[in-house]
């Protein structure tokens, strides 16, 4: 029976929910440039572009076809039935692991759904996308918000706390996650080197897929829910 589980997720597990993501074929990074739309230094250049780009996937989950899947469904199961500890970390910045139900979350990469002020540091939700009425009221003058996103070259949210979670847990499961993007892509070595079991879940071998002790093939949506139900049963993977 395992005891402490962290599990990171990546866009791969909103691609069933209809979410495209970043380096597959057909993925975000083919007609976008990250410099462009994931940098500070693109944001500094031109904000207006890349709030549409930001915008462009706010309305796409707000649209009302955006639904949690059947791997979100059992992250969430997994949390309200699992006796020892869980932490979920996701790249991802859509909220589906949240409507889905799972509240011990982590958001390394941010949250599409929050507008952060550039001088405290302070997040507000936003209720419509992006524009220049958006600013904060925390600040005299008030600043204008922007997106509450980690970009290439920032520093992810909550690693201490991840760092943490990882030292002591006994079971690391990396879903939908193409493994290119660190720190994200070094924490099945931190779990390693502290004895636990390793899985990677993903349709095809990922770039680190060998730091792996166990690599289940397949959709998230199938694969997500049997693991779930053999760990909630006390299995241990063999
Ligand atoms: P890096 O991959 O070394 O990342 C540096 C830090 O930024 C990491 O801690 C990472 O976690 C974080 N980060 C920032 N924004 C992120 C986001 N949106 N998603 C995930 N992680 C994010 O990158 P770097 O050294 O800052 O980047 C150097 C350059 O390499 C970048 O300007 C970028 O254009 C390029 N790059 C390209 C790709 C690609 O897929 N083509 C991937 C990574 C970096
Ligand atoms: N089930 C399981 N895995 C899947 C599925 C599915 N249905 N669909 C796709 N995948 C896998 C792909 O095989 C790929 O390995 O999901 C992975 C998605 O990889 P990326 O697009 O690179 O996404 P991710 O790893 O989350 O990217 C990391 O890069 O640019 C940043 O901020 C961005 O947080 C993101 C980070």
């Amino acid at each position: 029976m395992y005891q402490q589980i962290v599990v990171l997720t990546g866009a791969g597990i909103s691609a069933e929910s209809g979410l495209r993501t970043f380096r597959d074929q057909d993925g975000l990074w083919e007609e976008h440039k990250i410099e462009d739309v994931a940098t500070p230094e693109g944001y500094a250049r031109d904000p207006l572009l890349v709030e549409r780009f930001y915008n462009a996937r706010w309305q796409q989950f707000h649209n009302g076809a955006i639904e949690p899947n059947a791997g979100h469904m059992a992250l969430a199961k997994l949390e309200k039935e699992f006796t020892g500890e869980l932490l979920v970390v996701t790249q991802n910045i859509d909220d589906l692991h949240e409507r889905a139900g799972s509240q011990r979350l982590l958001h390394m990469h941010g949250e599409l759904t929050k507008g952060r002020c550039p001088r405290s540091q302070q997040t507000f939700l936003l209720t419509e996308p992006f524009g220049p009425k958006h600013t904060c009221t925390c600040c005299i003058p008030a600043q204008r918000l922007r997106p509450h996103v980690v970009w290439f070259g920032e520093m992810p949210f909550g690693l201490d706390r991840i760092q943490h979670a990882l030292d002591s847990c006994d079971l690391f499961i990396a879903i939908g996650t193409s493994g290119t993007v660190y720190p994200a892509a070094g924490f099945v070595d931190t779990a390693n080197h502290h004895g636990a079991q390793t899985v990677e879940i993903n349709l095809v071998e990922a770039d680190r897929h060998s730091q792996f002790q166990y690599h289940l093939q397949g959709k998230a949506s199938e694969i997500v829910p049997k693991l779930v139900e053999d760990i909630l049963q006390g299995k241990i993977l063999s």
